[in-house]
C-alpha cells in the first residue's frame, strides 16, 4: 500500500535521503534542523550493492561523462556501465564498410578508468540496423551480420562483462519471433547463429538475450522463457537474460511474477540482469509527493526482489538523471534534473541493503 505523503514527510524523505548518502546508517531523519547534504556519502548504491554481491549500473551517453555533475554521480555511484547507444550497429558503422568506435571507446576508456565493468548494448536489434542493410540480399545480409558481430566484438575483446547479443526478438504478441529484418532475411536460426558467431569472437564475455515486457509472468515472458529454453537444448551459448524493467509506478508487475520469473530463467542455469530499469511516474495519479512515493516504493520493492534471487547478478538503470532520460516529460530515474538524489534513490539504497 502506497502511503501519502505531506509535507513533513517529504522534508523527512529528503533529510532521510541526506543520512542515507552521509552513511549514518539510519533512514530515520536527523533530529534537530536539517543540515545540508553532505555530498560525499560513506554508502553508494555501488558499495552497497557490493554488499549483497550485485553489480549497479546505469546507461550513460560518452558527450555527459565529462559534465562535472554527470561525472561525479556516475563514478560515486555505479560500478557496471551501459552504452546507451554509441554501442549500437548504427552508430558504429552507419555507412558500409566504414566503423567509428570512437563513443563506445571513450566509454570504455571512462568504465576502465573507474575500475567499473561494462555491458555491451547492443549487437543485433532492429531498433538499431543501419539503413543500407536494408538494400542487401539474403546472403549479403548473413555475411554482414557475422562481420559485425565479429568486428565488435573483437575490438572489445576482453573488456566486455557481458554482450546484449540479441535484443528484443521476441513478439509483443502471437508468434515467438517479432518480424523483424532479421527473420525475414535470415529466418528463425538467426538468433543461434549469433550466439555462436559472439562465443567464438570473445570466449570471455558472458552472451546474453534482452527484451522488455517479460519481466513478470505472463505470455511475453513465457515466449522469452521458451526461446531461450531451445537454445539451451540446441546446445547454443547463451550465459544470461536480461529483464530490461521499464515500468510504471501505477502498473508493473508484482513483485512475486517477477521473482518466480527470474526464479525459472535460474532454472534454466541463466543470469540474471535487470538490465534498463526506469518507472514512469507521469501516468500515476495524485500528488507529486504520492507518485515521487509510488516511485520510491516500486524502486525499492523490484531492487529487493534481485536482491533476494541468488541469480541475478546486476541492476543497471536507465540513466540516472531525470535531465537525460529518454522519456522525455517523465521523470523514471533517481536523481533529479538538478543531480538531487530522489526518494527514489533512498529506495534502491534500502532495497540494497537489504532492508
Ligand atoms: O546525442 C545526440 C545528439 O547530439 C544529436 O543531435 C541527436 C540527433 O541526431 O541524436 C542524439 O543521439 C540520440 C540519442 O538517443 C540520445 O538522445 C540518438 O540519435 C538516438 O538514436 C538515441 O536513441 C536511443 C535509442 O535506444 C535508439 O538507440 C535512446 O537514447 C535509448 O534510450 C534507447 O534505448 C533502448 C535500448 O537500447 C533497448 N531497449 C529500449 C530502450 C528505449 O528505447
Amino acid at each position: 500500500m502506497t502511503k501519502r505523503l505531506d509535507a513533513c514527510s517529504t522534508t523527512i524523505v529528503a533529510l532521510a535521503i541526506a543520512s542515507a548518502m552521509a552513511g549514518c546508517g539510519s533512514d530515520r531523519a536527523p533530529a534537530g534542523p536539517s543540515s545540508p547534504p553532505i555530498s560525499t556519502p560513506s554508502d553508494s548504491l555501488k558499495s552497497a550493492g557490493a554488499g549483497q554481491g550485485k553489480l549497479v549500473g546505469t546507461a550513460v551517453q560518452s558527450g555527459l561523462l565529462s559534465q562535472p555533475q554527470y561525472n561525479t554521480v556516475a563514478s560515486r555511484e555505479f560500478n557496471y556501465l551501459t552504452a546507451e547507444y554509441q554501442m549500437k550497429w548504427n552508430v558504429i558503422e552507419p555507412n558500409r564498410g566504414s566503423r567509428d568506435f570512437s563513443a563506445g571507446d571513450a566509454i570504455a576508456g571512462y568504465a576502465a578508468s573507474q575500475g567499473m565493468r561494462i555491458k555491451g548494448h547492443t549487437l543485433l536489434w532492429h531498433g538499431a540496423t543501419p539503413s543500407w542493410v536494408d538494400a542487401l540480399s539474403a546472403d549479403e545480409f548473413r555475411s554482414v551480420v557475422d562481420q559485425h558481430i565479429r568486428a565488435v566484438m573483437s575490438h572489445y575483446r576482453g573488456r566486455i562483462h557481458a554482450w546484449d547479443v540479441v535484443n528484443e526478438a521476441i513478439a509483443d504478441n502471437g508468434p515467438l519471433l517479432r518480424d523483424t529484418v532479421f527473420r525475414q532475411k535470415l529466418g528463425d536460426r538467426y538468433i543461434a547463429d549469433a550466439f555462436r558467431v559472439a562465443r567464438e569472437a570473445d570466449p570471455s564475455a558472458l552472451l546474453f538475450y534482452n527484451d522488455y515486457g517479460g519481466e513478470g509472468t505472463n505470455a511475453k515472458a513465457d515466449r522469452i522463457y521458451t526461446l531461450v529454453q531451445d537454445l539451451i537444448a540446441s546446445g547454443v551459448p547463451i550465459d544470461g537474460v536480461g529483464l530490461q524493467m521499464h515500468i510504471s509506478a501505477s502498473g508493473r508487475p508484482s513483485d512475486a511474477a517477477i521473482a518466480a520469473n527470474m526464479r525459472r530463467l535460474a532454472g534454466l542455469g541463466l543470469i540474471v540482469h535487470i538490465s534498463e530499469m526506469d518507472i514512469r511516474i507521469s501516468d500515476a495519479g495524485g500528488t507529486d509527493q504520492s507518485r515521487l512515493e509510488a516511485q520510491r516504493a516500486a524502486y525499492h520493492d523490484v531492487v529487493r526482489v534481485c536482491v533476494l534471487e541468488p541469480r541475478c547478478e546486476a541492476i543497471t538503470f536507465w540513466g540516472f538523471t531525470d535531465a537525460h532520460t529518454w522519456l522525455t516529460g517523465d521523470r523514471p530515474l533517481l536523481f533529479d534534473t538538478a543531480y538531487q538524489p530522489k526518494p527514489a534513490y533512498l529506495g534502491v539504497l534500502d532495497a540494497l541493503r537489504g532492508r
